[in-house]
């Protein structure tokens, strides 16, 4: 049996708990809040190994917020040990960057991605419930000195941040790092519909000439140039301009759980298998790479009751 499409990029979530407490991203009711729970970083080498075999070359960690896991420098050297074409991502919130950033350039980690939603101070609180600005922006700071790339990725809310977007491209310039604007996501546990906005909605809003620069590999993002801008700002349209055709992810989830969408509740439990017998683990993965919807799936979210959480498994 053989993979049909090859998938090359693999996010893990390492646990799902989060320093911030975001309202679009952790479950509204209590009862959807998923139970503790962490990878077991001996299981996840064994996953890594074994997905690095299949061709997966860029291994993005997130979480929850995987800088409170206190295994990942060692499982980005790990990582980086594969091969010397393994590139390694975070997807992190910022608040422990200043802290730790020297420590995972040390480990090899090649490229951060940092959250911000918004600039306003009182904002901030209100959409995460924690008074943390000024740590995510020392964050910034910290790992625009260390980490090769950074980027910032910023949900877009309307009524919430949609004002608040030329301030974040200012932002961005002045520190000379890209930055996304992703649109945000209906999610079974998560915030009403009525707060989505189009990526070309806010495109259009904004007071720059923008010319769209050509589409990089299997990046979800479509980049923009100002002129009067030094950085490139990028939209991910998830929701408005599917990508799920040339999407070449796959995800794995803290329980051992891998997926091949995000909104697709279909798994395997790669950890159970890889214990029970490598190559079982690899045909099923197969199967589940070669089940993997090519089709714009993301409309299927709000019908399937056992997918994971974006809390769970990091956007
Ligand atoms: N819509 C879009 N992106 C989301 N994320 C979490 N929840 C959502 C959502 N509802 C993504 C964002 C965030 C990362 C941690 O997860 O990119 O920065």
């Amino acid at each position: 049996m053989r993979v049909k499409h090859p998938i090359q990029y693999l996010r893990v979530s390492l646990l799902n708990k989060c320093n911030l407490n975001c309202f679009y991203c952790r479950p509204q009711n209590e009862k959807e809040v998923p139970e503790w729970n962490r990878s077991n970083p001996d299981k996840c080498k064994q996953a890594l190994s074994l997905l690095y075999s299949m061709g997966v070359r860029k291994i993005r960690f997130t979480g929850g917020e995987p800088t409170l896991y206190k295994e990942l420098p060692d499982l980005i050297t790990f990582s980086k040990s594969l091969g010397p074409d393994v590139k390694s991502a975070l997807t992190s919130n910022g608040i422990l960057l200043a802290k730790l950033a020297p420590e995972l350039r040390l480990a090899g980690l090649d490229s951060v991605n940092i959250s911000i939603d918004t600039l306003d101070p009182t904002k901030f609180t209100s959409i995460t419930s924690r008074d943390y600005l000024d740590r995510v922006l020392d964050g910034i700071t910290c790992a625009k000195e260390y980490i090769p790339e950074v980027k910032l990725n910023t949900v877009v809310m309307k009524g919430v941040n949609d004002d608040e977007v030329a301030n974040l491209i200012e932002f961005a310039n002045s520190m000379k790092v890209n930055i996304r604007f992703i649109e945000y996501m209906p999610s079974r546990t998560g915030t009403p519909h009525y707060k989505y906005i189009s990526g070309n909605e806010i495109r259009n809003s904004l007071p720059y000439e923008f010319s769209a620069l050509g589409q990089s590999g299997a990046s979800a993002a479509r980049y923009y140039k100002a002129n009067n801008l030094d950085i490139k700002v990028g939209f991910i349209n998830p929701v408005s301009h599917s990508f799920c055709n040339n999407c070449n992810r796959l995800r794995l989830a803290a329980d051992g759980k891998l997926y091949g969408c995000l909104f697709d509740g279909r798994n395997i439990n790669l950890f159970e298998l890889l214990e029970q017998d490598d190559i079982k683990a690899q045909q099923e993965t197969i199967k589940l790479v070669n089940d993997k919807q090519f089709q714009g799936c993301s409309g299927v979210a709000s019908s399937q009751d056992n997918l994971p959480s974006f809390l769970e498994m990091g956007g």
